[in-house]
């Protein structure tokens, strides 16, 4: 193959249109569910009834935890579990400087400080690196199980139990995703997860907080669901029960169409996963064909990725043009869905963790106190693509898709092995607003 036959060189793109893997599925029962929910003028959920109540049990049965409770956003359920274990001004929260923000900014609301810790390779909570950032003022640990492929539990459970401190996990990419056989989101005090539309059960917008601990269930309820859920829900003797009348100011109620799209894609979830395991085996083995190409993210025998995207390493020294390059040729041969995680930029390197504030309390002290040479690398080196699942009625669809990549992969595959090409353009790549994970636009059409 000469060098003019690459689309980002001017050549003939390889797919006859712009492919990305579509997300989310639809079922006609999701949607009639949705029409049923209209129909029935049920568009607030007071209490914890309906839609909401039949996510949350399926929630809590899913994970084999005593309490579930469904949010406006992922967001929302992150800052009800930090509210939940009682973080407040002066606390310190050690968190991954490689996530999406929102994993760390509502610590900002309660006046805790999030403390930056450098990863692992593939992207997990490194505990060695966490170990010298622990002071007198750290209560607490978040970690985000990043792609989909769980943290090393069993590392960072004992690194929590030993400096006493309040585990919170955010599963936003990892729902469904195991660890020695144990859901995600059940290790800690909660685990919390995003529904927005991008998300493995997507509502739209919407988010879920499961936990064991009534006082953090409690609490969480009355930062966000005030008045008939709070008053019927808490703990009448606790402490706390007085203010569930009003609640402290934050309304975080899921709306019941959201919910009620999502509720039947929880009983799909388990052959979703296992669905995803061989394409992204597939995925790799295409990839891998060409030299400077490595998954950091598959599954392992302890670590079930639930494969939000699945993210590689370009070597530079044997792709000339590193990881710019390659994505903008995957994309110039229509491969959309092989994109840069702008939106995952090292919290670091973000004007929030470089300068915090917050609006109750007055920081002394900063989220920056170490170097991050491996979420950098991460940063510079990685691209992501999505991974189809499998689900019953989609199987051309995900052919398709599968067949796209097979086919942009091996072009390059067999440019790289051949011909030199000319140097590239440099990325003028800025930071996105969404944590993308898998693309919504048209299916397959190789040429
Ligand atoms: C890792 C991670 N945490 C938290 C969130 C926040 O979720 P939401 O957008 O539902 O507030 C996201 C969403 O993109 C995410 O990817």
């Amino acid at each position: 193959m000469s060098v003019s036959d690459l689309a980002v060189d001017g050549g003939q793109p390889v797919l006859d249109r712009t492919t990305a893997y579509p997300w989310p599925k639809q079922r006609s029962e999701w949607s009639e569910r949705v029409l049923r929910q209209l129909e029935s003028g049920k568009l607030s959920v007071y209490d914890r009834s309906g839609v909401v109540a039949e996510f949350e049990d399926a929630w809590a049965a899913a994970h084999g935890t005593e309490f579930s409770l469904v949010t406006n956003s992922g967001t929302a359920a992150l800052h009800s579990a930090f509210y939940g274990i009682g973080l407040g001004p002066g606390d310190e929260v050690l968190c991954p400087t490689y996530t999406f923000f929102a994993t760390a900014a509502s610590l900002f609301q309660l006046g805790a400080l999030p403390v930056l810790a450098d990863c692992r390779p593939d992207g997990s909570f490194d505990t060695g690196a966490a170990e010298q950032l622990v002071t007198d003022r750290t209560k607490a640990i978040v970690i985000t199980h990043m792609w989909g492929l769980p943290c090393d539990m069993d590392e960072v459970v004992a690194f929590a139990e030993r400096h006493g401190l309040d585990l919170v996990e955010d599963c936003s990419h990892a729902h469904g995703a195991t660890y020695r056989g144990r859901p995600v989101g059940t290790f800690g005090a909660a685990g919390a997860w995003s529904l927005q539309t991008q998300k493995l059960i997507a509502a739209g917008e919407g988010g879920v907080l499961a936990t064991r601990s009534r006082e953090v269930y409690d609490r969480a309820q009355l930062l966000g669901h005030f008045n008939k859920r709070a008053m019927k829900e808490m703990d009448a003797a606790g402490p706390l029960y007085p203010y569930s009348v009003t609640g402290l100011g934050l309304k975080y109620r899921a709306h019941p169409l959201g919910v009620a799209f999502a509720v039947g894609q929880i009983a799909e979830l388990d052959s979703w996963i296992k669905g995803k395991q061989g394409f992204a085996e597939e995925i790799a083995r295409l990839f891998t064909r060409i030299a400077g190409i490595t998954p950091l993210t598959l599954s392992t025998a302890e670590r079930t990725s639930a494969h939000y995207a699945l993210l590689f390493d370009v070597d530079p020294a044997l792709v000339p043009g590193g990881r710019d390059w390659l994505v903008a040729a995957c994309n110039a041969e229509g491969l959309d869905d092989v994109d840069i995680p702008k939106a995952t930029s090292p919290l670091h390197t973000l004007h929030l963790f470089q300068n915090p504030i917050s609006p109750v309390t007055t920081y002394d002290r900063t989220c920056v106190r170490t170097a991050f040479p491996i979420a950098d690398r991460l940063a510079a080196r990685t691209f992501k693509i999505s991974v189809p699942c499998a689900p019953v009625g989609y199987e051309e669809e995900d052919a398709g898709y599968l067949a796209a990549v097979e086919a942009v992969a091996r072009k390059l595959a067999d440019h790289l092995s051949g011909a030199a090409r000319p140097a590239p353009a440099p990325s003028t790549e800025a930071v996105g607003t969404e944590a993308a994970g898998t693309g919504a636009s048209s299916a397959e059409g190789v040429r």
